[in-house]
Order: structure tokens, then sequence, then C-alpha cells
């Protein structure tokens, strides 16, 4: 189920953001970086603007939605996803993955994706009434077309969040049910990818950092911000003097600086020094400071300039759309002839 590239075949990742707002620094860890590094390789990429997902839960703030996704392109640039090497596309500008979506729907049952985890503990967080079942069924289906994003690339590979691991394990199910339906192997079988640092806390030491729990840091945060919300960031509450020796599990502070500073050797110095006793907790926040002011500022300044050229980012969506349309159609050929379905004599009108 998880992954690890292997450059010797053919590799093909595929990853998404939803445009629900600017992305922050648990998107950058948990799979940004990873996408940026992938550039240097032999993989072939694709990145997502999931605006049609976003809309399962946002079809009343369509606006919202709209205006993020310039935001999120802004945000790749800025954190060196390049569109020359990474093909970065919008989900509704490819709407063969709608059709791919509608097939699948009829090979998923309502009990799988009621099933699904991450799909409950969304439904929980957005206050939908579990006994009523009132929520959109396009909310409920989104799996489904996850797994067509997914499979509609032959993605090899997903960098992803551990959330997302029932997305994935779906793609897997759909991949083989088409393949088992076509007898060939139409769609490969895609492997989750998962960060080497985890899923990052939220500052308040919540498990997600998360725009919409207001406890992330973002990457268009300026620098008063972003020590503003160190300082603010959930430590160990026991540690009330310096001498005191202190806990370095679940202390956001360190967490932190496991996923961002390059030192680790100082990182587990400091780490031991903290719980021996003797170390201050500002000391520590100073240095994470100062390493996310480093890392996050370079990042601000390209994106805030991406940022300013509307048409630049419009025109890297539309080229990535077009590529990606291409791609996808001839998937979904390949999987309506697998699967049999009617097919006028001479081709579907369109086609
Ligand atoms: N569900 C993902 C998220 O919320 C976004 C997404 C949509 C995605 N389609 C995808 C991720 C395909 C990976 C592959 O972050």
């Amino acid at each position: 189920m998880l992954g690890k590239y292997d450059f010797t075949k053919k590799v093909t990742v595929l990853t998404g953001d939803r445009p629900t707002g600017p992305l922050h620094l648990g998107h950058y860890a948990g799979s940004i970086r990873e996408r940026v590094r992938l550039q240097d390789t032999a993989a072939e990429r694709f990145v997502m603007v999931a605006d049609t997902q976003a809309y399962t839960d946002n079809i009343d703030n369509t606006r919202k939605v709209g205006e993020a996704i310039p935001h999120i392109v802004a945000d790749y640039i800025g954190c060196g996803i390049d569109p020359d090497r990474t093909t970065v596309f919008l989900q509704s500008a490819v709407p063969e993955l709608a059709e791919l979506t509608l097939l699948y729907m009829n090979m998923t049952t309502v009990s799988r994706l009621e099933r699904n985890p991450t799909i409950s503990a969304e439904k929980k967080m957005r206050g939908y009434g579990e006994a009523e079942r009132d929520f959109p069924s396009g909310f409920l289906c989104y799996p489904i077309a996850q797994a067509a994003d997914i499979t509609g690339f032959r993605a090899t590979h997903v960098p992803v969040g551990e959330d997302q691991l029932p997305m994935i394990e779906l793609a897997q199910e759909t991949a083989s049910k088409v393949n088992r339906i076509a007898s060939r192997d139409i769609l490969p079988s895609p492997l989750a990818v998962l960060s080497a640092t985890g899923r990052l806390p939220g500052i308040d030491g919540k498990a997600k950092a998360s725009k919409s729990l207001g406890n992330a840091i973002h990457l268009l945060d300026s620098d008063v911000e972003i020590e503003r919300k160190v300082m603010l960031m959930y430590t160990d509450p026991d540690h009330l003097t310096v001498a005191q020796p202190g806990r370095v599990e679940g202390n956001v502070v360190f967490a932190y600086l496991d996923a961002f500073h390059e030192d680790r050797q100082e990182v587990e110095a400091l780490k031991d020094h903290y719980r021996r006793g003797g170390l201050g907790d500002v000391k520590v926040k100073r240095l994470l400071v100062k390493t996310l002011v480093d890392l996050i500022s370079p990042i601000r300044e390209r994106r805030e300039k991406a940022y300013a050229s509307p048409d630049a980012i419009t025109d890297i969506l539309r080229r990535g759309s077009a590529v990606a349309r291409e791609r996808v159609s001839e998937v979904l050929n390949d999987v309506r002839s697998g699967l049999g379905v009617y097919r006028f004599p001479a081709g579907l009108p369109h086609s």
C-alpha cells in the first residue's frame, strides 16, 4: 500500500490540493517539498488544483474556492514547483475526470463510502448530521472522484498525508476492478507515499495544522506573524521554569524543528538539553522563528510576485489543463473499452 519510488520503472506522480485558502506549512512538509524534490528525478509529474473536490462541501461558498485558485498556484511557484517541469492543472478544466467518476460510481457501494474513516472524521468536523445523513452526496462520493483523479493519469505514486490513505486504497480497489472487468491491465495500482516527517501538528498542539482550525503557519505569513505564532506555540505545560526537565514528545516547537531545521545534530542536542533541564522555551522558540523565517520569506517573496501576475497564472493552468486533458482522454477511452460500455460504431460523436 505504501510506496517508494523505483526509478527503474516508469514513475508517474500525481497530487492535488483543494483550493479553499492559501497553503500552509502542513502542506509544505506533507507533500509540496516532496513534489519539488521529484522535479530532479525521472518521474512524470502532475499537480492538480482540486476545485471540483473543494465544491463538495463549499457549493454555498463557490467564491471562496475561485479566489483560492490563484493563491494556490502562487504558493506552488513560491515553493519551487516549476510549471515547465510539472504539469499544473485545474480539475474542473478536465471534464473527462467527471466522466470517469460517473463510471466509477457504479463500482463503489454506498456502504464502502460510509466506511471511509476520513469521510467520517470530516463529516464530524463540518458538523454534518450523522443520523439524518444530512450532507451532500457529492461530498460522500468525493473519494470516487479522487480515484478518478489518480487513475485518470495512470499515476503510480501519490505523495499525501496519512489522512488520505483511505482515498488511495479506494483508488487501488477501483483500478483492480477495472482491470478485472477488462481482463487486462489497463490501470496501474497507485501507491501512497507518506512524507518522512509525518503529520505536522497545529501551533495549539492539535493533531493537525489546518486553515479551518486557524492553527497553521501560512506560506504568506509575514515575519512578524511567524514570530507571533511561534511564540504562541504549545510546548510542555509542566515545564514551568528553565531549570526543570521538559518533555519533547507532544511539544510543537520540537515537532517543527524536526520538520524544518536542517541541522539534525543541533536539534538532537537541544532535545537532550531540554529533557535534562536548563533550556528555556523562549530560547528554542527563537531558533524556530529563525528557521521558519529563513524558509518562508523567500517562498513568500516569490509567491507574492507570482500572485501579482494573474494572467501568467491563468496561462499556467490553461497550458497544464490542456496537457492533462489529453492524458485523461486517452485513459478514459481505454477504461470505456475495457468496461465494454456502448460506443457508436464510428466512435463517440465528440471523439
Ligand atoms: N483530498 C486531497 C486533500 O484534501 C486533495 C486531492 C484531490 C488529491 N484529488 C487528489 C490528492 C488526488 C492526491 C491525489 O488534500
